[in-house]
Protein backbone atom coordinates (compact mmCIF):
# COMPACT_ATOMS: atom_id res chain seq x y z
CA UNK A 1 0.00 0.00 0.00
CA UNK A 2 1.40 3.02 -0.97
CA UNK A 3 0.32 6.58 -1.52
CA UNK A 4 3.05 8.25 -3.10
CA UNK A 5 2.63 7.88 -7.09
CA UNK A 6 6.43 7.63 -7.76
CA UNK A 7 6.63 5.27 -5.25
CA UNK A 8 4.82 2.95 -6.80
CA UNK A 9 6.13 3.34 -10.22
CA UNK A 10 9.61 2.45 -8.27
CA UNK A 11 8.17 -0.55 -7.02
CA UNK A 12 6.85 -2.11 -9.90
CA UNK A 13 9.77 -1.43 -12.03
CA UNK A 14 11.62 -3.35 -9.18
CA UNK A 15 9.14 -6.38 -9.06
CA UNK A 16 9.23 -6.37 -12.90
CA UNK A 17 13.37 -5.90 -13.11
CA UNK A 18 13.61 -9.31 -10.29
CA UNK A 19 10.86 -11.31 -12.28
CA UNK A 20 8.71 -11.18 -9.00
CA UNK A 21 4.93 -12.07 -10.31
CA UNK A 22 3.13 -12.32 -6.70
CA UNK A 23 2.74 -8.54 -5.83
CA UNK A 24 -0.44 -6.86 -5.39
CA UNK A 25 0.03 -2.69 -4.93
CA UNK A 26 -2.56 -0.51 -3.97
CA UNK A 27 -2.56 3.01 -4.34
CA UNK A 28 -4.18 3.86 -1.16
CA UNK A 29 -4.38 5.56 2.62
CA UNK A 30 -3.36 2.20 4.28
CA UNK A 31 -5.93 2.65 6.96
CA UNK A 32 -8.33 2.55 4.12
CA UNK A 33 -7.23 -0.38 2.78
CA UNK A 34 -7.46 -2.41 6.29
CA UNK A 35 -10.63 -1.02 6.54
CA UNK A 36 -12.78 -1.65 3.24
CA UNK A 37 -10.15 -3.96 1.15
CA UNK A 38 -9.19 -6.19 3.24
CA UNK A 39 -11.34 -8.96 4.78
CA UNK A 40 -11.39 -9.75 8.56
CA UNK A 41 -9.01 -12.31 9.51
CA UNK A 42 -7.44 -12.59 6.15
CA UNK A 43 -3.75 -11.32 6.59
CA UNK A 44 -1.16 -13.51 7.55
CA UNK A 45 1.28 -11.05 9.05
CA UNK A 46 0.84 -6.94 7.95
CA UNK A 47 4.35 -4.98 7.86
CA UNK A 48 4.83 -1.39 8.74
CA UNK A 49 8.77 -0.26 8.11
CA UNK A 50 9.90 2.96 8.71
CA UNK A 51 6.41 4.88 8.49
CA UNK A 52 6.82 9.00 8.67
CA UNK A 53 7.73 9.63 11.80
CA UNK A 54 6.11 13.31 11.50
CA UNK A 55 8.33 14.83 14.26
CA UNK A 56 6.52 18.05 15.19
CA UNK A 57 4.29 17.32 18.08
CA UNK A 58 1.76 19.25 16.21
CA UNK A 59 1.57 16.47 13.22
CA UNK A 60 1.79 13.31 15.45
CA UNK A 61 -1.92 13.18 15.14
CA UNK A 62 -0.75 11.99 11.17
CA UNK A 63 1.29 9.13 12.28
CA UNK A 64 0.38 5.99 11.15
CA UNK A 65 0.42 3.61 14.08
CA UNK A 66 -2.43 4.80 16.38
CA UNK A 67 -5.10 3.19 18.57
CA UNK A 68 -7.16 3.58 15.85
CA UNK A 69 -4.78 1.83 13.44
CA UNK A 70 -4.33 -0.89 15.51
CA UNK A 71 -8.13 -2.06 16.07
CA UNK A 72 -7.92 -2.10 12.19
CA UNK A 73 -5.00 -4.62 11.93
CA UNK A 74 -6.90 -6.55 14.40
CA UNK A 75 -9.45 -6.21 11.86
CA UNK A 76 -7.86 -7.61 9.04
CA UNK A 77 -4.98 -10.10 10.89
CA UNK A 78 -5.72 -13.66 11.23
CA UNK A 79 -5.19 -15.25 14.72
CA UNK A 80 -2.04 -15.84 15.23
CA UNK A 81 -0.70 -13.50 12.62
CA UNK A 82 2.06 -11.32 12.70
CA UNK A 83 2.41 -7.25 12.89
CA UNK A 84 5.77 -6.52 12.44
CA UNK A 85 6.65 -2.84 12.98
CA UNK A 86 10.14 -1.18 12.47
CA UNK A 87 11.47 2.86 13.01
CA UNK A 88 14.48 4.62 13.83
CA UNK A 89 12.89 7.03 15.76
CA UNK A 90 13.23 5.84 19.58
CA UNK A 91 10.50 7.93 20.28
CA UNK A 92 8.37 6.91 17.65
CA UNK A 93 9.53 3.51 18.80
CA UNK A 94 8.15 4.32 22.49
CA UNK A 95 5.42 4.85 21.30
CA UNK A 96 4.28 2.47 18.78
CA UNK A 97 5.02 0.25 21.49
CA UNK A 98 2.25 1.83 23.88
CA UNK A 99 -0.21 1.86 21.57
CA UNK A 100 0.52 -1.87 21.16
CA UNK A 101 0.62 -2.93 24.57
CA UNK A 102 -1.96 -0.57 24.87
CA UNK A 103 -4.48 -2.95 22.66
CA UNK A 104 -3.56 -6.14 24.35
CA UNK A 105 -6.80 -7.51 24.26
CA UNK A 106 -5.64 -7.71 20.20
CA UNK A 107 -1.96 -8.18 20.18
CA UNK A 108 0.36 -9.64 22.65
CA UNK A 109 4.33 -8.79 22.46
CA UNK A 110 6.17 -12.07 20.90
CA UNK A 111 9.07 -9.78 22.53
CA UNK A 112 8.01 -8.99 25.66
CA UNK A 113 10.58 -7.46 28.50
CA UNK A 114 10.98 -4.45 30.52
CA UNK A 115 10.38 -1.36 28.43
CA UNK A 116 13.16 0.57 27.11
CA UNK A 117 14.39 3.55 29.02
CA UNK A 118 16.74 6.11 28.81
CA UNK A 119 19.26 4.61 30.88
CA UNK A 120 18.55 1.34 28.95
CA UNK A 121 17.49 2.41 24.91
CA UNK A 122 18.36 -1.17 23.81
CA UNK A 123 16.09 -3.36 25.89
CA UNK A 124 12.93 -4.80 25.18
CA UNK A 125 12.62 -4.39 21.32
CA UNK A 126 12.49 -7.41 19.20
CA UNK A 127 15.75 -9.00 17.02
CA UNK A 128 15.84 -7.25 13.73
CA UNK A 129 14.22 -9.24 11.58
CA UNK A 130 16.34 -10.99 8.66
CA UNK A 131 13.01 -11.00 6.29
CA UNK A 132 13.40 -7.12 6.32
CA UNK A 133 15.43 -5.92 3.40
CA UNK A 134 17.29 -2.78 3.92
CA UNK A 135 15.96 0.02 2.42
CA UNK A 136 17.80 3.77 1.70
CA UNK A 137 15.60 5.03 4.64
CA UNK A 138 17.07 2.53 6.98
CA UNK A 139 20.68 3.04 5.57
CA UNK A 140 20.23 6.82 5.84
CA UNK A 141 19.08 6.33 9.08
CA UNK A 142 22.21 4.37 10.56
CA UNK A 143 24.73 6.46 8.87
CA UNK A 144 23.24 9.20 10.39
CA UNK A 145 23.45 7.74 13.96
CA UNK A 146 20.05 6.49 14.86
CA UNK A 147 19.26 2.95 16.00
CA UNK A 148 16.37 0.99 14.23
CA UNK A 149 13.89 -0.37 16.45
CA UNK A 150 11.90 -3.56 15.78
CA UNK A 151 8.64 -4.70 16.85
CA UNK A 152 6.71 -7.69 16.66
CA UNK A 153 3.10 -8.41 18.28
CA UNK A 154 0.62 -11.46 17.71
CA UNK A 155 -3.06 -11.10 17.01
CA UNK A 156 -4.76 -12.92 19.65
C1 LIG B 1 9.59 6.72 5.22
S1 LIG B 1 8.87 5.86 3.85
C2 LIG B 1 9.30 4.15 4.18
C3 LIG B 1 9.12 3.25 3.00
C4 LIG B 1 9.47 1.76 3.19
N1 LIG B 1 8.53 1.11 4.08
C5 LIG B 1 10.87 1.58 3.68
O1 LIG B 1 11.07 1.02 4.74
O2 LIG B 1 11.81 1.98 2.97
C6 LIG B 1 7.14 5.93 4.23
C7 LIG B 1 6.30 5.61 3.03
O3 LIG B 1 4.93 5.47 3.46
C8 LIG B 1 4.09 6.10 2.51
N2 LIG B 1 2.86 6.44 3.22
C9 LIG B 1 2.70 7.43 4.13
N3 LIG B 1 1.44 7.44 4.62
C10 LIG B 1 0.79 6.42 3.99
C11 LIG B 1 -0.55 5.94 4.05
N4 LIG B 1 -1.44 6.51 4.86
N5 LIG B 1 -0.90 4.89 3.29
C12 LIG B 1 0.01 4.32 2.45
N6 LIG B 1 1.30 4.73 2.35
C13 LIG B 1 1.68 5.78 3.10
C14 LIG B 1 4.90 7.29 2.02
O4 LIG B 1 4.47 7.73 0.76
C15 LIG B 1 6.31 6.70 1.98
O5 LIG B 1 6.60 6.12 0.74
Amino acid sequence: MEVYKPGIADLLMKASQAGVTNVRVAQANAPEVLEHMLEPGSVHELWVFFPDPWHKTRHHKRRLVSPRFAGLAARVLEQGGLWRLATDWQEYAVVMREVLDGASDDFENVNPGPAATDENPEQGWAPRWDGRILTSFERKATEAGRIPRDLTYRRR
